[in-house]
């Protein structure tokens, strides 16, 4: 049997990968993707993939494509979770597409991930690889064996797998361009405090700069495409925005977050370019686009959010909910200034071609348009609620 196994290089896909030599009996093909992590680990996870013997190793750089396919589109629909921006979860599409691509050329009998059966990422690998190749074999391991971390470690010392330095930090780590989470250990417990330790991307709110600092974001339909006035492509305006950002404490989020199975779960992450991104643009919405829209649009995005979340980023509804959410973003262009201070970030300057906003009308210091008229319109608002009242209710 030949499988195509998506590998990080921890300890997880580490030990799938000698499971499915040693108990499956397969040659393994292993599948490395980076979103935008530390480019080393890319190469880590090759060595250490050749090391245990995958008969081929595949190695892409999928930063381009994470951040324009996705995380873009991802902005333009708000897309937000509860409190959670999606890292993880977007990214996840691109690597499994990029598995069910090699596993295709490569003419496996399966694929294989290192998801455990109690998390979200097993939904995203399973249903994309089922959407996209309806008849491929999966093959998880650390599911189907009702494997823990604690027999994990075992198996890894036990047949000279090399595990990650930083093992017996207990935590979870997920990270790329659009933010990282930091599951497991104490903070499973929803009472404790999260330790300074975890944080990577953010400093302490306290210990931000005195002063604040405005970042400027310029937008093409809905898409951010400038930074303090500077064009930059994509992966460059988030690197450097989760750096400013960052610095000043911003994008700290703790959090409970139900898991696509019901499961309640404790979730830290840090994202700091995504939540100046997604109040920016969501501070240009509300000048650009009407009433009407931003209520539509609300209900559009809970959806479109709770589909990515679940896996079904390749259910054709996703597509759907897109093709409305581009048409309303046409006129999302211009720019929009935010305040990162001490852990907060706040729009504090927007304009834009198509705004909406008419200061003639709404101004208090000018007459605009003659107020006697509302008064009519209101009387109307109340015409049911009158009649009610008269029942004598
Ligand atoms: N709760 C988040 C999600 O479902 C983060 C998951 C992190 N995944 C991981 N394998 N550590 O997207």
């Amino acid at each position: 049997m030949k499988v195509a196994l998506a590998f990080s290089g921890g300890l997880d896909t580490s030990v799938c990968l000698r499971i499915l030599q040693e108990k499956y009996e397969a040659e393994v093909v292993t599948v490395t993707a980076n979103v935008g992590q530390n480019p080393e680990k890319l190469k880590k996870a090759e060595e250490k993939a050749k090391e245990l013997g995958t008969i081929k190793h595949f190695s892409f750089d999928l930063s381009k494509e994470f951040v324009e396919k996705y995380i873009f589109k991802s902005i333009k629909a708000n897309g937000i979770y509860e409190d959670y921006p999606l890292s993880t979860a977007l990214a996840r599409y691109p690597i499994a597409a990029k598995l069910v691509e090699i596993a295709k050329n490569e003419d496996v009998d399966a694929v294989a991930h290192g998801c455990t059966g109690k998390g979200n990422d097993q939904f995203r690998f399973d249903t994309t690889i089922a959407l996209k190749a309806p008849d491929m074999k999966i093959i998880a391991p650390v599911r189907e064996m009702n494997l823990d971390r604690k027999w994990e470690i075992k198996y890894a010392k036990d047949h000279n797998i090399p595990i990650p330095v930083d093992i017996d930090k207990p935590y979870s780590i997920d990270e790329n361009l659009w933010g990282r989470s930091i599951e497991g250990g104490k903070l499973e417990d929803p009472k404790t405090e999260p330790p300074e330790e975890i944080f990577e991307l953010t400093s302490a709110p306290s210990e931000a700069p005195k002063e604040p600092q405005k970042v400027e974001i310029g937008f093409e339909g809905g898409t951010p495409i400038e930074l303090n006035g500077n064009k930059k492509d994509g992966a460059t305006l988030i690197k450097e925005l989760n750096q400013i950002a960052g610095k000043h404490g911003v994008g700290r989020i703790d959090t409970i977050e139900d898991r696509a199975l019901g499961l309640k779960s404790r979730e830290i992450y840090e994202a700091p370019a995504a939540t100046v991104l997604l109040k920016a643009h969501k501070g240009l919405e509300q000048l650009v686009l009407t009433r009407e829209e931003l209520k539509f649009k609300e209900s559009v995005e809970g959806l479109w959010s709770d589909l990515v979340y679940r896996g079904m980023w390749f259910d054709p509804l996703r597509e759907d909910l897109d093709a409305f959410v581009d048409k309303t973003q046409k006129r999302v262009v211009g720019k929009i200034k935010v305040k990162v201070d001490h852990g907060s970030a706040t729009v504090v300057s927007r304009e834009s071609p198509f705004s909406l906003h008419e200061p003639e009308l709404v101004s208090f210091d000018k007459f605009g348009f003659d107020q006697r008229g509302s008064a009519s319109a209101i009387k109307f608002q109340a015409l049911q609620g009158r009649l009610y009242r008269k029942l004598g209710e």
